[in-house]
């Protein structure tokens, strides 16, 4: 079992300023999942009258992206390509401090604790994040288009972005790049994605400045913490896409 200290960012609401919080925490296992602990520290806090700790969750098996913490400086902790709620305590020592905070970002506002406002990601997504298929009752089955392998995979690869925000958590501009160039790339490379390619693009990247994400400057940390392992190849490939549309346009 390990005994920690938990410095852990609280904030009342959006308009608070927020702080740093000590909480000293033991018996914590080491196969306890990272989200389970901060469970056994929020049952502490309640049975003690106190508000517990904030934080988003779903699906806690790297799936639905919503569990963002900044843990000791890095997006997702200290393991690679794993979310915070597949990290475990295994992952850390007995008397450690961990630190806790939320994403930091002008676009993903804080709204308590370790919660963070991500609709920005969602009005991206609805500015051309979809295809229009006619479901009139003679849709062409999609399995009936033949597309080269290396294409489907490269598709496939980009859209197992799971819009966590990691990107925008540890790029030093707070760019939305990573994130929205897969979204772009997983229709930019299947026929599918062609007959909205060129409005997609452009309405994406407009929505995406709109929103207050910061420029990429080519620094490569959204790669490095994705949980995902999202390519820069993919922001490589929304820049051309870019502009093409904009000469097309
Ligand atoms: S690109 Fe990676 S880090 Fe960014 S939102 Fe998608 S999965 Fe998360
Ligand atoms: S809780 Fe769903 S990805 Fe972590």
């Amino acid at each position: 079992m390990m005994n920690l200290t938990l410095k852990i960012w609280r904030q009342k609401n959006a308009s608070d300023k927020g702080q740093i919080v000590d909480y000293p925490l033991s018996g914590v296992s080491p196969d306890m999942s990272f989200l389970e602990m901060l469970d056994v520290l929020n049952q502490e806090l309640i049975e003690k009258g106190e508000q517990p700790v904030a934080f988003d969750h779903d699906c806690r098996e790297g799936i639905c992206g919503t569990c963002s913490l900044y843990i000791n400086g890095r997006a997702h902790g200290p393991e690679t390509k794993i979310t915070a709620c597949q990290l475990h305590m295994r992952s850390f020592k007995d008397g450690d401090t961990i630190y806790i905070e939320p994403w930091r970002a002008e676009a993903f506002p804080v709204v308590k604790d370790l919660i963070v406002d991500r609709t920005s990601f969602d009005r991206i997504q609805q500015a051309g994040g979809f295809i229009s298929v006619n479901t009139s009752g003679n849709t062409q089955d999609a399995n009936a288009i033949p597309i080269e392998k290396e294409n489907a995979d490269k598709a496939f690869d980009a859209a197992t972005c799971i819009g966590c925000g990691a990107c925008v958590a540890s790029c030093k501009n707070s760019s939305a790049m990573l994130f929205v160039s897969a979204k772009v790339s997983q229709f930019a490379l299947l026929p599918q994605g062609q007959v909205e390619a060129t409005d997609r693009v452009l309405n994406m990247v407009k929505q995406m400045d709109e929103e207050g994400f910061g420029n990429c400057t080519n620094t490569g940390a959204c790669e490095v913490e994705c949980p995902k392992g999202i390519s820069l190849e993919n922001i490589a490939r929304m820049n051309r896409e870019y502009l093409s549309a904009s000469l097309k346009g």
